[in-house]
């Protein structure tokens, strides 16, 4: 019987919902970032990203497009919204997955339309939120804090100074389902997810800051054969809004 077991294969397929990819940024990437939001912070009347954003945080110094070029960093982030984007095309471009048919391999290109850098203290959070004029949002942490303990009793908590995503309802814990996906904060790790995707911060307690990055992103699907734009940014989309 055990042997008869062990030849039976699964796997689990989670097809449905949004994508977040991540990746695990190399120590001189996080370092660059934080030297250079160390500059930031510390000019004074820094240009403020936060009239734009609902975050209840003091510092969210905007980061220019030509600070990232400063420091090479541009390229490494477009490469992660372009891979993200290339990798999920077949889920709506490919004649055996995608419900446009068509080939799948057509033109990438990626935009920065904003980036800013969140210094986040004590008590301070982040409403459930999404982001707007634009498709691909990402984040990166460059610096996570000890927390001090609530010592409620009876209670654990992993949850401060996490971040939720939220999706898809209800939950629905006797198919197993749940809408949301909390993820503690790690220096260096840089998620891409779609704009759309809601997504909340919790405040935590203790002295230090934490502090990430986010940024959104335009992109353009181009079909490679006819030139004609097939997914992506419009002219909606890209209307001087960040
Ligand atoms: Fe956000």
């Amino acid at each position: 019987m055990e042997d008869k077991q062990q030849k039976v294969r699964t796997s689990v397929m989670r097809p449905f919902g949004p994508t977040i990819l991540k990746a695990e940024m190399p120590d001189f990437v996080v370092n660059d970032m934080i030297d250079l939001t160390d500059k930031i912070l510390e000019t004074p009347d820094y240009p403020s990203y936060g009239s734009k954003l609902i975050g209840q945080i003091s510092s969210e110094p905007e980061i220019t497009k030509s600070q990232l070029e400063s420091i090479g960093m541009i390229e490494i982030f477009d490469s992660l919204v372009k891979n993200y984007v290339t990798q999920l095309i077949p889920q709506v471009i490919s004649k055996s997955t995608g419900t446009l048919g068509g080939q799948s391999d057509p033109t990438v290109e990626v935009s920065l339309k904003g980036c800013w850098a969140i210094s986040q203290y004590e008590n301070e959070y982040n409403p459930v939120h999404s982001h707007g004029s634009c498709q691909i949002s990402c984040i990166m942490y460059l610096k996570v804090p000890e927390f001090t303990p609530r010592n409620i009793e009876g209670k654990n908590n992993d949850i401060d100074g996490c971040i939720e995503f939220i999706h898809g309802g209800s939950a629905d814990h006797n198919h197993f389902i749940r809408p949301t996906v909390r993820i503690k904060p790690t220096v260096g790790d840089f998620y891409v997810f779609p704009n759309t995707l809601l997504h909340t911060v919790y405040p935590f307690l203790g002295d230090g800051e934490r502090r990430s990055i986010s940024c959104n992103y335009l992109h353009k699907v181009i079909d490679s054969e006819t030139g004609v734009q097939v997914l992506g940014d419009s002219v909606n989309a890209n209307n001087g809004r960040s």
